[in-house]
């Protein structure tokens, strides 16, 4: 029997993981499957224990159930630990490891793929919830000379500087706090953009900007990147690179193999 492994969320069946892990064994030439997994909302813990029942070995966790994912762990990465928020299961014996590849897959491809390093750059990491979260920790570890958290509820970003000021050098406030500052790598870590919205954001502050970089990938263009151009950003991306970046990490935590981002990041792109 193949190996099995597969995005546990709902909804599910949009995801692009089983391509990406698909394209992954192929190319490492892994004798594994990957399928997408619906759990109802109120069955993550039994979908999960069914599947480990089933043989499975290992799993990704989408949305909403990365804090209960964290919460079904038996072992915690400190990456993991810290995010509080679980993407990926690994099953070993009787151990649940849950680990948290999101963010380092957010630095990869900011730092590989668009070849832009984080050290000593001053970053605006927009939103305080789950998603910002995640990658507050990885983005810290590159030193950059400044990590703003901006939130439409200044209060939840104040409470992620209490959580994370001790890693690097944090400030937090809402959009309008930041207005009168330059930021040379400008991030949406909010939900606005699954909704079609726009942060309420100075245009001013693109105006250095050498990246624009939207966590969300979908077909239609995203507004923030269409305003951050206009507004002066040099680059703009969304977020292909690092769901195919987050999704190496994972391959790689299963099948300790690392497998090429690029060639998928590009087929990828191809079919939006
Ligand atoms: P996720 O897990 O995707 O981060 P979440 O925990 O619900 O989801 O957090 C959503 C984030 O997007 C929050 O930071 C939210 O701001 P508030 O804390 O003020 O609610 C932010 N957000 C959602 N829609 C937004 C909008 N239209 N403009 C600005 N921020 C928005």
């Amino acid at each position: 029997m193949l190996d099995s492994y597969a995005v546990i969320g709902n909804p599910v069946s949009h995801s692009k993981s089983p391509l990406i892990h698909t394209a992954f064994a192929q190319q490492t030439n892994q004798a594994m499957q990957y399928v997408a997994l619906l759990a109802p909302l109120d069955g993550f813990e039994a979908t999960v224990q069914d599947f480990r029942q089933r043989g499975g070995k290992g799993l990704n966790v989408t949305v909403p159930f990365k804090l209960e994912a964290y919460q079904l762990a038996t072992r915690l990465t400190e990456r993991a630990g810290i995010a509080q928020a679980v993407n990926t299961l690994k099953f070993e014996n009787d151990e649940i490891l849950g680990d948290n590849t999101d963010g380092i897959g957010l630095v990869r491809d900011i730092e590989c793929n668009l070849a832009i390093p984080l050290a000593g750059k001053r970053i605006l990491l927009m939103g305080a919830g789950g998603a910002a979260q995640g990658v507050i920790l990885p983005l810290l570890q590159q030193q950059p000379a400044l990590l703003a958290i901006a939130n439409r509820t200044p209060e939840k970003a104040a409470a992620l500087w209490k959580q994370f000021n001790t890693y690097g050098n944090i400030s937090a406030g809402d959009f309008l706090y930041f207005a009168d500052e330059h930021f040379d790598i400008i991030i949406n870590a909010t939900s606005a953009s699954l909704h079609n919205a726009l942060p309420e954001l100075p245009a001013s502050i693109f105006a250095q900007a050498a990246l624009a970089y939207d966590m969300m990938y979908r077909q239609e263009p995203i507004p923030f990147l269409k305003f951050a151009r206009q507004h002066g950003a040099q680059q703009i991306a969304d977020g292909i690179g690092m769901l195919v970046e987050q999704a190496a990490e994972s391959f790689f935590i299963w099948r300790n193999v690392r497998p090429q981002t690029k060639p998928v990041i590009a087929k990828l792109k191809s079919l939006v």
